[in-house]
């Protein structure tokens, strides 16, 4: 086993959702070790957290600044090699640009950044850095999502002609209707979510999952927002139609206001023989539907399924893996990006993928804005 690598964290500490899933997943595969960390903004509760999980102190910093300097400071077989960024959204820029200009391999969280221009100027840092760079897209890691990718590419719905991607939550309802509640929360506020809250949160999950499996481009959008209320700036639902091509349409639909749903994502990319359907909600179950064969259901672990598929399995069929597995994949993909061994291009989101969220985000509210016009992609 070559030696793990050193693993920095920013954010994602004890007061975290999305923390766990990522300390899971880089250890899921044996790769890394967490070797320094700002978990959070309060130095004390830093410190305390990093004791609770059993990370050295000694190179938990005050801040994000002091944990670049100091790490600079290190040998270079000492030193972090990449960092996580899973902070609100509006630190993924500054951390992401700052980290890539000194020389470290990144891995940020989504939306890669709050603005398109930002995104841009961010693929520029990264050109000239030349160091590995991952958006988790945690759903692309997904086994069966890379089934459907990989059956996509080999042909086998034929001619794609209608994708449908629908992400619902229920769980702003129980903040939005509250006037009061709505300016607790980061992803109400622009100011650290960027212009978007549904589409930027979630919808841009289903955009990238569109992109990913089917391989092709989102070229225009038509998008209508959900704001609720009126002195609410952020939207809260949202339903695009997309064109990918002359004869290729379809439907990002995304809601943080459907009641009682919990994580429902899923896809539907139909072609002229066959139609795909996964669902996020129960992850092991790909569904090849038809108008003249009885529906079949593919499972993960099986040796009918493509090689990017199985390198996302670790156990015999039968036992579920889920969410963190899918994470670790992608994990697994940046170390190997990072030790320069070959992996396919499947195994993790890039800097194109963020880039294009960014794009997708902003069109989806110029739509809007705009009076619901149709607004193209670059
Ligand atoms: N890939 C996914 O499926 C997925 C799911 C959930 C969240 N996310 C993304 O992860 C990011 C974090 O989301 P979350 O729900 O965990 O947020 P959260 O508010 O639950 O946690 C944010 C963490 O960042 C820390 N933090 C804030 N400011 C900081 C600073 N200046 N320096 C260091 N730490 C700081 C907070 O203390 C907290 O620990 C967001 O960008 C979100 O979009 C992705």
């Amino acid at each position: 086993m070559p030696k793990k690598i050193r693993l920095g964290i920013l954010g994602g500490g004890g007061d975290s959702l999305i923390g766990v899933l990522h300390r899971v997943a880089s250890f899921i595969n044996d790769n890394y070790e967490i070797v320094g960390a700002v978990f959070n903004p309060n130095f004390e509760e830093n410190l305390g957290f990093a004791k609770q999980i059993d990370v050295p102190t000694n190179r938990i910093y005050k801040d994000f600044d002091t944990l670049v300097e100091e790490e600079l400071k290190l040998p270079k077989d000492e030193r972090i090699q990449v960092c996580s960024i899973l902070t609100p959204n509006f630190l993924h820029f500054p951390m992401a640009k700052k980290l890539l200009d000194n020389g470290f391999h990144v891995i940020c969280e989504k939306p890669m950044t709050t603005t398109y221009e930002e995104a841009k100027i961010l693929r520029e840092a990264h050109k000239k850095a030349g160091t590995v760079f991952a958006v988790t897209h945690t759903y692309t890691g997904y086994p069966m999502v890379r089934q459907m990718r990989e059956m996509i590419k080999a042909g086998v719905l034929g001619k794609i002609h209608k994708v449908d991607a629908r992400y619902y939550q229920g769980w702003i309802n129980t903040i939005i209707h509250d006037k009061a509640k709505r300016s607790t929360v980061w992803r109400l506020d622009p100011k650290k979510a960027g212009i978007s809250s549904c589409m930027g949160d979630i919808g841009v999950h289903a955009f990238n999952l569109i992109e990913y499996t089917t391989g092709l481009k989102i070229k225009s959008l038509l998008c209508d927002f959900n704001y609720l209320y009126a002195d609410n700036q952020m939207d809260v639902d949202g339903t695009a139609l997309i064109r990918m091509g002359d004869h290729v349409k379809g439907i990002i639909r995304a809601s943080q206001v459907a009641t009682g749903e919990e994580n429902g994502l899923a896809i539907r990319i139909y072609g002229e023989k066959f139609g795909l359907l996964w669902e996020q909600e129960r992850p092991n179950f790909l569904y090849k539907l038809s108008d003249t064969e009885a529906m079949q259901v593919y499972k993960p672990g099986h040796a009918y399924n493509s090689k990017l598929s199985l390198d996302g399995t670790k156990l015999p069929p039968g036992h579920p893996e889920g969410i963190f597995d899918s994470m670790a994949n992608i994990y697994l993909g940046v170390a190997r990006a990072i030790r320069g061994e070959k992996y396919n291009d499947g195994e993790f989101p890039t800097m194109t993928d963020g880039v294009r969220g960014l794009n997708f985000i902003e069109a989806s509210v110029a739509s809007h804005k705009g009076g619901n016009v149709w607004v193209d992609l670059d």
